[in-house]
């Protein structure tokens, strides 16, 4: 039973004038934001203050904050979604609660108990519930986010914290909608490595990418697809973890992801990717590493069917062409219809607009 505060403590705050909302075509990704947030702040002297919805606004600092020197910081990423019967639904909350406990034990930031933080940002979702697009083209992303506090300079536990979580209406992750991507694979920049916190969801593997990312633009590609060690493991595609959809070396049809093996964020979307397509039972399904070469070899030998990335912000996300070696190597994919990533975002967002009914939904 770890302290924690409570979410029946919570005072709620409103604000006098709500903003208005914005069309829900052409949301730019995370740029809008709701009428209220949710902060919670922790000391090592005093625990666990009430949690506080109040309106949205900025935060004040102290320039000598550990999460702005020392990236003492992580974040989560959920979406709640409206459906046609006008319910709106999280989807699978508690592993994110799980996986934001395990990231702040990673950062030496206060435990909590996910359960009570859950409830917190239901009651913030219903307070803004109006911000939740009518639409199944759009959603509501929740950001949780967790700072190290501490007002000193030295390289320590940070004595005191600051939880919080706003909220954005967004539409597609992607600029150019749900168009296949290009990805640039190079070993030159590394996402992250064993005993690193590449399985931790925290800014500064995110912040970190970014320089990659934009040489890959340089290169002609819009995505970096990450590599791992000497034999070029493939491991994750921009922000998102990987699948491979294929007949393997042993001449067997697979969906293949890496493994969790350190190095690898534990995303929702992959989760449920994976449990979905072993619930269907049709073709193996493997948590197993892929290289560079087995790639190349299978695209010659004409045994890829397709790839993807997956994750909260854009569901799956096709990939089109991969730039190695300064090769580009073209990766197929089965006609719209018929496509595995069709079939996997139709029933992924079925359940997560209720047009399907599952335990994996959470009404608001
Ligand atoms: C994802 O949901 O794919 C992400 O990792 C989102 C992101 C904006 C960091």
């Amino acid at each position: 039973d770890v302290a924690s505060f409570k979410a029946a403590d919570t005072v709620v705050q409103l604000c006098e004038t709500r903003k208005p909302k914005p069309e829900s075509e052409n949301l730019s990704f995370g740029t809008v934001f709701t009428d209220h947030m949710l902060l919670i702040k922790w000391s090592s002297g005093g625990g666990w203050e009430k949690p506080q919805i109040q309106p949205f606004g900025n935060l004040s600092l102290h320039p000598a904050c550990s999460a702005l020197h020392y990236a003492v910081q992580l974040f989560e990423g959920m979406k709640a979604y409206r459906g046609r019967d006008d319910r709106v639904r999280l989807f699978r909350p508690m592993l994110n609660m799980e996986r934001m406990l395990k990231s702040a034990h990673r950062a030496c930031l206060p435990s909590f108990d996910g359960a009570e933080l859950m409830e917190c940002i239901r009651k913030l979702v219903e307070v803004d519930q109006d911000w939740v697009p009518h639409s199944d083209s759009a959603s509501l992303y929740i950001r949780p986010t967790f700072l190290g506090t501490e007002s000193s300079l030295g390289v320590k536990k940070p004595s005191s914290a600051l939880l919080f979580v706003i909220l954005s209406p967004v539409g597609s992750y992607f600029s150019t909608g749900n168009k296949a991507v290009s990805l640039w694979a190079d070993s030159k920049y590394i996402r992250a490595w064993q005993g690193g916190t590449g399985d931790c969801k925290m800014g500064g593997n995110y912040g970190a990418s970014i320089f990659a990312q934009y040489e890959a633009v340089v290169l002609g590609c819009q995505q970096v697809l990450w590599l791992y060690g000497d034999d070029h493991q493939i491991t994750e595609v921009g922000t998102m973890n990987l699948f491979l959809y294929w007949i393997n070396e042993d001449g067997e049809e697979e969906l293949a992801t890496p493994p969790l093996d350190g190095i690898i964020l534990p995303g929702i979307t992959r989760q449920s990717i994976l449990e979905l397509t072993r619930q269907w039972g049709e073709f193996k399904v493997s948590e197993r590493y892929l290289t560079m070469a087995a790639l190349r070899l299978a695209l010659q030998q004409k045994r890829v069917k397709e790839m993807f990335g997956s994750g909260t912000a854009c569901v799956v996300s096709r990939v089109g062409r991969v730039l190695y070696q300064g090769e580009n190597l073209q990766i197929p994919c089965a006609d719209e219809e018929h496509s595995l990533v069709s079939r996997l975002l139709k029933e992924l967002t079925d359940i997560q607009y209720g047009r399907t009914e599952s335990d994996w939904t959470i009404l608001v």
